[in-house]
């Protein structure tokens, strides 16, 4: 009798071992996949092709334009240096600049609008303009004198830290339209105001649009005065590491 008990009771174990077994992987795994979706849906910083086809999913299906991302601008140019816009500033100021304010966008948790183009090598600049002097307005003449932000960084990878999005994009267009409807509910135009007033203040910190006047001569000033080191969340060689594909396969063959 003894003998049989144990026989049974040996039967009986591995059984109810393996669907505690079943019943543990299949409790891990719910866990996983609902942490996972729990976590997709959170992330504050998603990247921006996600955001764009989520965008163009609802443009081609019902419009929609609860747009659930927040948005920081701050000038379609970076470092428009006073009245003589078509000298630009060297690239490593204009670096400091856009760092700036990519932190910004950091520390209000908003997707940062870049300038679609930035202005660069000013010395061959210098030149054409002495050797042919030109009808063309300054306006013109910075245009050609810079470039497509997205020929000079890789906005993808840039994105994974603070997302951004190009200020010539159709995502852009939509949230500009958006912010009008919405009016003082949607955009503030902001001038001065401290990046905790930004932040904490109820009237800024739901709108869809933070519109911040920077200081077009230089966009580094709004950093300036920054005497607390442990608010620099970008180090000085994000941005160089940022290259586009292109540019760092060039390098990489050099
Ligand atoms: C510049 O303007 C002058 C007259 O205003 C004209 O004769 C000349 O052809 C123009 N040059 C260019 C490059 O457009
Ligand atoms: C942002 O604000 C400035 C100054 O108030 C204004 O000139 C500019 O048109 C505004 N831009 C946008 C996109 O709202
Ligand atoms: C610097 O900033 C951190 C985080 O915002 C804060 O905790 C700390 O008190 C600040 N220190 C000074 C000296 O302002």
């Amino acid at each position: 009798m003894a003998i049989f008990h144990r026989a049974q009771k040996n039967k009986q174990k591995p059984r109810s071992r393996i669907l505690l077994l079943a019943i543990s992987i299949s409790v891990i795994a719910f866990l996983f996949i609902y942490a996972s979706w729990n976590s997709t849906s959170k992330f504050p910083f998603p990247n921006v092709k996600a955001l764009e086809n989520v965008v163009l999913y609802r443009s081609h299906g019902k419009p929609d334009h609860t747009l659930e991302k927040k948005y920081l601008y701050w000038g379609n140019r970076i470092d428009c240096p006073g009245k003589h816009c078509d000298s630009c500033a060297g690239l490593g100021h204009q670096e400091s600049s856009l760092r700036c304010a990519l932190e910004e966008a950091i520390f209000l948790q908003r997707t940062f609008v870049m300038p679609s183009r930035m202005c660069i090598n000013p010395i061959h600049n210098k030149k054409g303009i002495l050797h042919q002097p030109s009808n063309a307005s300054s306006e013109e003449r910075w245009t050609e004198s810079s470039c497509a932000m997205d020929s000079l960084y890789d906005l993808e990878l840039i994105s994974d830290t603070v997302p951004v999005i190009l200020d010539n994009s159709k995502i852009w267009y939509q949230v500009l339209s958006t912010s009008m409807k919405l009016g003082a509910r949607g955009v503030a135009h902001v001038e001065g105001v401290s990046r905790n007033d930004l932040k904490e203040e109820s009237r800024y910190s739901n709108l869809l649009l933070i519109n911040r006047t920077a200081s077009p001569l230089s966009w580094f000033m709004e950093c300036k005065d920054r005497n607390n080191r442990s608010t620099i969340a970008i180090p000085y060689s994000f941005l160089p590491s940022m290259a586009a594909k292109k540019l760092r396969r060039a390098a990489e063959k050099m």
